[in-house]
C-alpha cells in the first residue's frame, strides 16, 4: 500500500512540476476502486468485457502452461472477478496471492473468493507492485496482469516492471492483457463516456485530495479531458483548470491558469509485436498470444526464464 504521507509529497511535488502531474496509483481510494468497477461496466469501455471473453474462451489452453503447484499472484487484483475463470479451470488448489494497492477492496475480495474456493489458500497482499515485492516463498510462481494495467506504466517502467517480474516468476511465466492500438474514436468513446463515470473517476482524485490531505480543490472548477495521441500510442487524461484559481495543499498555495492541466494518466495502446519485443527486453520468453475477432485486445503468455518454451 502506498505508505502515509506519499500520496501528500507526490501531489505537492506534482503540483511543483510544470507541466503537472500526479500517478495513477492514487485514483484508487475505496471510491476510485468503486468508480472503476462502475466503468469496466459501461458499454463504451470495451477492453473488460472483451478480456472477460477471451479468457472465458480460452483459460483451459492458458492454465495448461502453468507449471504444476505453481502459486498464482494477480498484480493489481482489484475485485478479483477475471480470475475466477483461470481457477475454474485450473482446479483452484494451492496457493492464490492477489495483490493490491487498495487494501479495503483487497481484503473484501479474498474473503469472497475463500468463501466460493474452500481448497484454495488466499493470501492478499496489500503492495505497491511497481516496488520490490515481498512475496511468500515458493519457487514455481505464474504472474495474472489484466486489465491492461501495465498501459498505465508507460514503455520504459513498463520494462522495469516486467524485469522484475521475471525474476520473481522464475520457473513459471505471466500472463497479462494488453489493449491495442486502435481507430481512435473507438479509443475516445472509452475514456468520454456519455454517462459520465471516467470523468467522475478522475476528479475523485481531487476529492481524495480534499478528503485525506485537506486540501481545497474546487472539484467542479476542473474539466475531465481525455484524448488519444496516435504518435505516443498512448490514452492521456488530465484534469484541465476552467479559470484562474488557487488551490491549497499542505500549507502550499498552488495557482492555476485558466486551461492548465493536471495530467492525471497515460494509457498506451500496443501492437502484438510491440508488446512482445518489450516483454523479450525484460528477459521474457513470449510465448501464445490470444486476441478477439476484431484485434481490440490480447492476452499473451510470457514464459519466466528457467522453464522451457511452449506454445
Ligand atoms: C486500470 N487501467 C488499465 C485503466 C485504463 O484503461 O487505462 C484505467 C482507466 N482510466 C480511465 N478509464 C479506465
Amino acid at each position: 500500500m502506498p505508505e502515509a504521507g506519499e500520496f501528500e509529497r507526490e501531489l505537492v511535488a506534482g503540483l511543483s512540476a510544470r507541466p503537472r502531474s500526479i500517478s495513477p496509483k492514487f485514483f484508487y481510494d475505496t471510491t476510485g476502486s468503486q468508480l472503476f468497477d462502475r466503468i469496466c461496466d459501461l458499454p463504451e469501455y470495451y477492453p473488460t468485457r472483451t478480456e472477460f471473453g477471451l479468457l472465458t474462451a480460452h483459460a483451459a489452453e492458458m492454465t495448461a502452461l502453468f507449471p504444476p503447484r505453481a502459486d498464482l499472484i494477480e498484480f493489481g487484483a482489484g475485485s478479483v472477478t477475471k480470475v475466477r475463470l483461470l481457477l475454474d479451470a485450473w482446479g483452484a488448489r494451492g496457493r492464490f496471492i492477489p495483490l493490491d494497492i487498495s487494501a479495503e477492496h483487497l481484503h473484501a475480495s479474498a474473503a469472497q473468493l475463500r468463501a466460493d474456493y474452500p481448497g484454495l489458500d488466499v493470501l492478499p497482499l496489500a503492495a505497491d507492485f511497481t516496488r520490490p515485492l515481498a512475496l511468500p516463498h515458493g519457487d514455481r510462481r505464474v504472474g495474472f496482469f489484466p486489465g491492461s494495467s501495465i498501459g498505465n506504466l508507460g514503455p520504459v517502467a513498463a520494462v522495469r516492471f516486467l524485469r522484475q517480474a521475471a525474476q520473481c516468476l522464475t520457473g513459471g511465466g505471466l500472463l497479462v492483457g494488453v489493449d491495442l492500438v486502435k481507430d481512435p474514436a473507438v479509443l475516445h468513446r472509452a475514456y468520454n463516456d456519455a454517462a459520465g463515470v471516467t470523468a467522475a473517476f478522475n476528479r475523485n482524485l481531487l476529492q481524495r485530495a480534499n478528503r485525506e490531505l485537506g486540501a481545497d480543490f474546487d472539484v467542479e472548477a476542473f474539466d475531465h479531458y481525455a484524448f488519444y495521441d496516435p504518435l505516443r500510442q498512448r490514452v492521456e487524461m488530465h484534469l484541465v483548470s476552467r479559470r484562474r484559481q488557487t488551490v491549497h495543499v499542505a500549507g502550499q498555495a498552488f495557482e492555476f491558469a485558466q486551461g492548465e492541466s493536471l495530467h492525471t494518466e497515460n494509457s498506451h495502446k500496443y501492437t502484438v509485436e510491440g508488446f512482445r519485443e518489450l516483454a523479450e527486453q525484460a528477459g521474457f520468453v513470449p510465448g501464445p498470444v490470444w486476441m478477439d475477432d476484431e484485434e481490440r485486445f490480447s492476452v499473451h503468455w510470457l514464459a519466466a526464464p528457467g522453464l522451457p518454451r511452449r506454445g
